[in-house]
């Protein structure tokens, strides 16, 4: 079955068992699920009960596209996302866009935990990402092109939608949400960054790390799809001290500060047009 065909079989899957189409769909990243408290739930899927969907298989991540009314919006969560580290190829790790593109979904908005290579970022804050820098060794739009699905030589000059940007940046400062903007440097991991790899990505101008989002915007540009993305800072890589970094405290601190990037996600889309 190619590739079209079966986003096509998913979706139609989907849709007997939805009532609203979905103009907005959320990515949550590692411990980010704040906004699955606030959102007003319709209907739950198992992502075992998709067609052509994997089953996430990182602790934290439960697994299940989550429909629902948000900010006065209809909305799909992927509460669980499927990373290139787990052992699935890129096609794999984007179908869900893809999906939610035949869905009927026009923005895509994703969230990530990230380490931090800007030293005037701390723990918990959250970060506007404005522009990206792709270091994932496989490209997600890699091999014969679907002109159905997208283009051949995708623009990137604006990967993230500049007026979400603003209007993001405006809701923080009227919630008084320390916020910074920059730029996300996606790798595959699965080992957190050696101290001389954080220098590195410094100086090639990165402000934080981490080991998704890139594939799925990519994606998300290509079926002409809307782009937000925030991440929240859940350790600093940058630092000189004795820097050890564990999965338990990117997800605790991602924990601490999902309802603060929950609070901005609802209200933008309140206030998307
Ligand atoms: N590096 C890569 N990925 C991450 C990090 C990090 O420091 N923190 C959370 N995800």
């Amino acid at each position: 079955m190619s590739l079209f065909d079966k986003i096509q079989h998913t979706a139609q899957h989907i849709r007997h068992k939805i009532e609203h189409q979905p103009s907005v769909g959320i990515i949550l990243g590692s411990g980010l699920n704040g906004l699955l408290d606030i959102v007003q739930k319709e209907v739950e899927i198992d992502y075992h009960e998709i067609p052509n969907f994997p089953v996430s298989t990182v602790q934290g991540h439960a697994g299940k596209l989550v429909f629902g009314k948000l900010g006065g919006k209809n909305v799909v969560l992927m509460a669980g996302r499927f990373h290139y580290y787990e052992g699935y190829d890129m096609e794999t790790v984007t179908f869900p866009v893809r999906v939610m593109k035949a869905l009927g979904v026009e923005t895509l908005i994703v969230s990530n935990a990230a380490g931090a290579m800007n030293t005037s970022y701390q723990v918990g804050d959250l970060v506007i990402i404005k522009d990206h820098i792709n270091l994932f060794p496989e490209h997600p739009l890699r091999g014969r092109n679907d002109e159905r699905l997208g283009v051949r030589f995708q623009d990137m000059s604006e990967p993230y939608n500049r007026l979400l940007i603003e209007t993001a940046q405006k809701i923080a400062k009227e919630k008084g949400l320390k916020i910074h903007t920059g730029v996300y440097v996606g790798l595959q991991g699965p080992t957190f960054e050696t101290h001389a790899e954080y220098r590195w990505l410094q100086v090639i101008g990165g402000d934080v790390v981490g080991m998704s989002t890139v594939p799925e915007v990519i994606v998300a540009r290509h079926s002409g799809l809307n782009v937000f993305a925030a991440s929240v800072v859940t350790d600093i890589g940058i630092r000189e001290d004795l820097n050890t970094i564990s999965h338990e405290e990117v997800l605790e601190a991602a924990n601490a500060a999902a309802p603060k990037l929950a609070g901005l996600v609802a209200e933008l889309i309140h206030q998307m047009p």
